[in-house]
């Protein structure tokens, strides 16, 4: 499909392991628009941090890495942190454990949720997160939340894991994707909420070319 002529952002919520990145990232190839993955973005973020030893509570150090870190993806949307492909160590069980609390940080949000502004408005994009509906594009074309069960999820999480060769257990798995729900859902700034326009899919029973389909449906009038 060609890019449509009207400029369209589409936000998609999500806690982790409901599949948002891989529908987001089909969706926006189907549409021909940019896919904006800004998990990717705090978890860079937090890598660098981690990377120079600077933890979620020193204000100071947290502005420095912001200043001297440039994230960037490369044509298969894997991400780059100063320039290298991080890909795989941005997802790793430690960057996963840690990336809540970076992320909970306000001057964290406040950079990368500008950076996120910046490209939603030059292009026409998907982003998926957890804020994209509630605050980053408050007024986006289209708004989905999308739910799963934490018994799929971990299952899902897990298996893309062991697909990286990590040896992980799927409780460990589990036990993570909960803390990180917690955290990211009663976190002061930015908490991950459903906005109340945005449509609710819950994927549980859904293959990912499900849920492109659903999606993409809803979409099309529009775009
Ligand atoms: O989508 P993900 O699991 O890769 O996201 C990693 C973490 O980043 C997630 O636990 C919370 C945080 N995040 C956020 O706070 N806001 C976003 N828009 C996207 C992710």
């Amino acid at each position: 499909m060609s890019e449509p002529k009207k400029h369209i952002v589409i936000a998609i919520d999500g806690p982790s392991g409901t599949g948002k990145s891989t529908t987001a990232k089909l969706l926006s190839k189907n549409l021909g628009i940019t896919y904006l993955d800004t998990g990717a973005m705090y978890r860079a973020i937090t890598f660098a941090a981690m990377g120079a030893g600077v933890v979620p509570s020193d204000n100071k150090a947290i502005l420095k890495i912001l200043n001297e870190t440039t994230i960037g993806f490369d044509s298969e949307n894997h991400v780059l942190v100063n320039g290298v492909s991080r890909e795989t160590a941005i997802r790793s069980p430690e960057v996963s454990a840690q990336v809540s609390f970076y992320s909970a940080v306000p001057e964290v949000r406040s950079a990368l949720t500008a950076k996120q502004r910046e490209i939603g408005n030059k292009h026409s994009c998907v982003l998926d997160g957890r804020d994209i509906g509630t605050v980053v594009f408050p007024n986006a074309t289209f708004k989905f939340f999308l739910i799963t069960d934490i018994k799929v999820r971990a299952a899902r999480r897990h298996a893309e894991l062991l697909q990286t060769g990590k040896t992980v257990t799927i409780e460990e798995v589990e036990a993570n994707l909960l803390l990180r729900d917690s955290i990211d859902s009663s976190r002061e700034l930015a908490p991950l909420i459903k906005a109340p326009d945005a449509i609710e899919i819950d994927t549980t029973q859904l293959s990912i070319q499900q849920q492109v389909k659903k999606i993409q449906a809803i979409v099309s009038v529009v775009a």
